[in-house]
């Protein structure tokens, strides 16, 4: 949520910025701006919507400098306007700040300051920082920083520049992510690895409370109290090309065709799982997510029960964190995260980890916090996920916990080692499989192309295919706005069917499994209203073609593994409905990659 860059180097510093900005582009893209200072003044650009409307502002008044800080916005306190957009600058325009988090004090802070004088030009909470800062300004910005810092609260990553003192840029983080990149003669700060990966892979992951002072030559970095730190100093283990589109015609497109080789790569990196956790004492598991990764954990509980038999709970993290949770001795907490710094999740985990229990996370980007907070990380190697809408990580998701299912199946004794062979034979099919289904695109995309004016879709899947009717139901409205509700199968007859008439498109889930007849009962009461079937099914089932005209089918796999295949037509089906409308589906409107705000 939000995209935050700075630099301090030799170089020009306004296309560094821009170009990190783009790479951020992903985080939030409701309005950009850029702060850079040059000769003891600042000066800042800012721009509503789009990147590309800064970088035409760019064009136009070009503004020289080396040292400076940018902004991609998701607006969360004021619309998205040019006057709301970041840097914010304090009243003197002397101090510029760019901001990542919510300030949930600003309207006590605004008063005060007010009070003083202090004069506001947007409606954001981040306006408050730069005119704290001054207010507490006595010719040292680290001390002002370390002053204001104790009035604010909420989460915030910061990016500061000031005029008076031209040689540096501080940076703070609470619970928003930031980092440090570190190059010769330049350093970097940024919200995420891709926007500097063009320039340096080493990177320093600042810390919760921990403030850092970049100069060209050096960084520092300190706890709140003020005592030195040295920090641990990671390199980027992926390219410049795995964050870029690499031909294709967006990301979203690249990630959805990276996922064969996303679950291979699992499978053979797979380690049993080591840390300070005796996975034998544990008797029930909780599992909390946001969004798509709540999907793979419901998923993950169909999977988990059947294989390992311990009781399991899937809740969603911004219910979880409020309601009283009952965290038993035992108890495994796994907390699933694309990003590993979605607020919620984090909030979820800290949560529990007060019962004491133990916490595994299954995660995408190491050096994120919630793997920092974890006494166990499962790494999902499925690379930059630059794609708004999730797709390859969840796929990983998937691979991820069917391992820790078997792992733990074997460790309880319910597996022998035939069927834990057979398991594993069947997983390594996947990635194969998944590719004959993206080798059918075209199919996909005839059959979106012929549903594209449906007013509303339903998706219907039953037992460990239900959390896919979600997942499918998810991308579609997130990627083209049309209203579309995830339904368990049976559930149908209790209120949902009223919806059904020759308006209303049902994607069902019918591949071969136990649970394949009750399927096609649903599929053919969905018919006798006159809904419009899209059925997924089992390549060689003759039957189902003859009650239903459009049928996407998938190998044969062992049902319980059958979520990795029946997926990827429902996010091709949502792909090419949103890209046949017209809309950008790397950036659905409203939306930002990194949830780092409630
Ligand atoms: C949907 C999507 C979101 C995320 C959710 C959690 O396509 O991407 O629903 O799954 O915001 O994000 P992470 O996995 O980063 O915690």
């Amino acid at each position: 949520m939000c995209g935050i860059i700075g630099y301090i180097g030799k170089q020009r510093v306004a296309p560094i910025i821009l170009e990190g900005l783009k790479r951020l582009e992903y985080r939030g893209y409701d309005s950009a701006g850029i702060a850079v200072i040059n000769k003891n003044k600042v000066s800042v650009l800012k721009r509503k919507g789009r990147i590309a409307n800064l970088e035409n502002l760019l064009k136009k008044r070009q503004v020289s400098g080396e040292l400076g800080i940018g902004h991609t916005r998701w607006a969360t306190h004021g619309a998205p306007s040019t006057k709301n957009a970041h840097p914010h600058c304090d009243c003197s325009g002397r101090i510029a700040v760019v901001h990542n988090g919510i300030i949930e004090n600003y309207q006590e802070l605004k008063r005060e300051l007010e009070k003083d004088d202090y004069r506001f030009k947007s409606q954001t909470d981040s306006e408050v920082i730069p005119n704290l800062i001054s207010k507490f300004y006595k010719g040292n910005l680290e001390k002002a920083l370390r002053e204001a810092m104790k009035k604010l609260k909420g989460s915030y990553a910061l990016g500061i520049v000031s005029a008076d003192e031209p040689e540096k840029i501080l940076a703070v983080r609470n619970d928003s992510p930031l980092i440090i990149g570190l190059g010769k003669g330049e350093n970097f700060i940024a919200s995420d690895v891709p926007a500097i990966l063009k320039h340096t892979k080493k990177v320093i992951y600042l810390q919760n409370r921990q403030l850092a002072v970049i100069e060209k030559d050096n960084v520092d970095i300190s706890d709140l109290e003020g005592n030195k730190v040295s920090p641990k100093i990671d390199s980027v283990s992926y390219s410049i090309e795995a964050a870029q589109k690499g031909g294709f015609r967006d990301f979203m497109l690249k990630e959805i065709y990276e996922q064969p080789a996303v679950v291979s790569k699992i499978l053979s990196q797979w380690v049993s799982p080591e840390g300070n956790i005796d996975f034998r004492d544990i008797e029930q598991i909780i599992i909390v997510a946001c969004g798509t990764a709540f999907h793979a954990g419901l998923v993950g509980k169909y999977v988990l029960e059947s294989l390992v038999r311990i009781p399991v709970w899937v809740d969603l993290a911004s219910e979880f964190r409020y309601r009283k949770p009952i965290i038993k001795k035992n108890t495994l907490i796994i907390a699933i995260s694309q990003s590993g710094e979605t607020a919620d999740t984090l909030a979820a985990v800290r949560e529990a980890k007060k019962s004491k229990a133990k916490l595994i996370s299954i995660c995408n980007v190491l050096g994120s916090s919630l793997t920092r907070e974890s006494d166990v990380n499962l790494d999902t190697y499925a690379g930059p996920e630059v794609s708004v809408a999730s797709t390859k990580a969840y796929t990983a998701q998937l691979m991820t916990l069917y391992l820790l299912a078997l792992y733990l199946a074997k460790l309880k004794q319910n597996l022998n080692k035939d069927e834990l062979k057979k398991a594993i034979s069947s997983l390594q099919k996947v990635a194969a499989a998944q590719k004959k289904i993206l080798d059918k695109n075209k199919d996909i995309k005839r059959i979106a192309r012929k549903h594209l004016h449906f007013g509303a879709f339903l998706y219907l899947g039953r037992g460990v295919n239900f959390p896919n009717a979600l997942e499918g139901a998810l991308k579609l409205k997130e990627l083209s706005y049309i209203p579309a509700e995830g339904y368990a199968a049976g559930e149908m007859k209790h209120g949902p069917i009223a919806l059904i008439d020759e308006y209303r498109a049902i994607v069902c889930i019918a591949n071969d499994s136990p649970v394949y007849d009750k399927m096609l009962s649903n599929i053919q009461e969905g018919l006798a209203r006159k809904g419009k079937i899209i059925a997924i099914a089992t390549q060689g089932n003759e039957q189902i073609k003859s009650y239903v005209k459009e049928v996407i089918f998938i190998p044969k796999i062992e049902p319980l593994f059958s979520p990795l295949l029946t997926v990827i037509p429902l996010q091709l089906l949502a792909y090419y409905v949103a890209c046949l409308k017209g809309y950008d589906v790397d950036k659905p409107r409203n939306l930002a990659k990194s949830v780092t705000v409630e």
